[in-house]
């Protein structure tokens, strides 16, 4: 089937070029120049996707995306933001908008947002038909408050160059979050070169990340470009950063601080453009401390961090994790389709999972492959998984919790909102002020939820 793609800006130029792009590829377009029109515009075309201008005269692209939306909630638009309209168009992203793309448009990013927001429509129609709808954006799967932190945060980084380090314990997702920012940036269509520094010997990191010629060392048969001559263009991802020897270290501050490199044995320097994301489960400062990690290293690759929160601390997104892993588990390794019972989901998001949902993700597989139901229930998980009953982590996620007997996923997401809020409200001293402010949340979006889930100050 043609996809439609409905495009709104009211610089002609704009118009034309996006037109003519992506009639290349196969693409039926409309183009529209103001948000009035593509309203009127919209429900006859029915578009796949709109791209939509943040800034134009009359009714601007963020009143227009509301509007879209209310014509239909699963309209699907990519912003297009000009200078000095990033922040707005990142807000847009709040409002519902998939993505954005920033002015001056560059042709492969256009393309590759294209691709994606498309694959995200195919997605997103397919997933309406399932009972709840998995929340994933940038193939991370999860709708909590932790991992929505992280989403703004990558988001907003991406379109840069800036440096990015990120931390989290073993199996939150850091290497994900690495692919995402690289999908989202400029670089998208070059390269993404990973290395992992914890699995490379440290007599051969060196030569790893800058190459070697021939000779150079017994072995060295042959020249060899290193990684950040791979790179070049691109995305360097090192991995376990904090695994490095000190020698490489002290190699790889040359290499950023200069933007030129050296292969190993050779006298020539080559000059690099490439964006680095590093990632580490350990904690550098006690790294720093112990000797072990040059604290102008760190400076250099923390320009801005990204901190992934354990899966403990956002246990809210377990449901839709394992929905996301069985879907994923039963289409591509051939397991059987098996649902999971409510009881079953309640007690795995109670366990602790300190392999995080790499540790989960091997869950959901053992069950899919060993219970021996359609369906798997609190037993399967006990006695297949290791989960026992009455784990708990935090007070209110007991297995008395409210929210461990909620019925369906909304109920169940809304109890656990709920104890959430009634344990914060009790941490201090049920001052909604300052509740608020430790949650990032507006006071009047408190009060809101104190009303609507009823919260009172019980006696003590
Ligand atoms: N939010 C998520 N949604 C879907 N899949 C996820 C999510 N987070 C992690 N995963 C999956 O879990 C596994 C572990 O993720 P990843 O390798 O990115 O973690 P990591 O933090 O780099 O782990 P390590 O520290 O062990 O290297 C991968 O299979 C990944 O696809
Ligand atoms: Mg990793």
């Amino acid at each position: 089937m043609r996809r439609r793609v409905l495009v709104v800006d009211d610089e002609k130029g704009i118009r034309e070029a996006l037109k003519q792009l992506l009639e290349y590829e196969e693409i039926e377009v409309q183009t529209c120049a103001s948000g009035g029109e593509a309203l009127q515009v919209y429900p006859q075309f029915r578009p796949h996707l709109v791209f939509l201008d943040v800034k134009m005269q009359g009714r601007d692209g963020i009143a227009t995306l509301r509007e879209l939306r209310q014509l239909d909630p699963h309209a699907q638009v990519v912003m297009i933001s000009g200078h000095g309209s990033i922040q707005t168009a990142v807000e847009a992203t709040q409002l519902g908008a998939y993505d954005f793309l920033e002015k001056p448009l560059d042709t492969d990013r256009v393309l590759l947002t294209l691709r994606n927001a498309l694959h995200h429509v195919e997605l997103a129609s397919e997933n309406l038909r399932l009972r709840d709808e998995v929340q994933t954006r940038h193939e991370i799967v999860g709708s909590s408050k932790p991992i929505k932190h992280v989403f703004e945060r990558l988001e907003k980084v991406a379109p840069t160059a800036a440096r990015v380090l990120i931390t989290g314990e073993n199996g939150t997702g850091k290497e994900l979050v690495a692919r995402a920012i690289h999908a989202l940036s400029p670089r998208a269509g070059r390269a993404f070169v990973e290395v992992n520094c914890a699995a490379i010997p440290a007599e051969l990191i060196e030569s790893e990340l800058f190459g070697h010629v021939k000779g150079s060392f017994t072995g060295a048969v042959s020249d060899h470009a290193g990684k950040f001559e791979s790179a070049d263009g691109g995305t360097l991802f090192l991995d376990e950063i904090g695994d490095m020897s000190l020698a490489a270290q002290a190699k790889v501050l040359r290499a950023l601080e200069d933007g030129v490199v050296s292969r190993v044995g050779s006298e020539q320097t080559l000059a690099v453009d490439v964006r680095v994301i590093a990632a580490t489960n350990k904690d550098l400062a006690v790294e720093i401390a112990a000797g072990r990690f040059r604290e102008d290293l760190l400076y250099r690759l923390n320009v801005v961090p990204i901190e992934v929160p354990p899966l403990r601390a956002r246990r809210g997104d377990i449901p839709q994790l394992v929905e996301h892993f069985s879907r994923q588990m039963t289409a591509q390794a051939g397991l059987q389709p098996k649902q999971f019972d409510d009881e079953a989901l309640t007690r795995l998001a109670a366990h602790d999972w300190p392999g995080n949902i790499r540790e989960l993700r091997n869950a959901v597989e053992r069950l899919l492959i060993l219970a021996p139901g359609a369906t798997v229930g609190a037993a399967d998980v006990e006695r297949l998984a290791g989960v026992r009953e009455g784990e708990q982590g935090t007070a209110s996620v007991g297995p008395n919790a409210p929210w461990m007997r909620a019925g369906t996923f909304e109920e169940f997401k809304q109890a656990a909102e709920r104890s959430f809020l009634q344990a914060k409200l009790r941490e201090h001293d049920w001052n909604v002020s300052e509740t608020a402010r430790t949650l990032d949340m507006p006071r009047s979006n408190l009060y809101k939820k104190i009303e609507r889930y009823q919260l009172a100050r019980e006696a003590s």
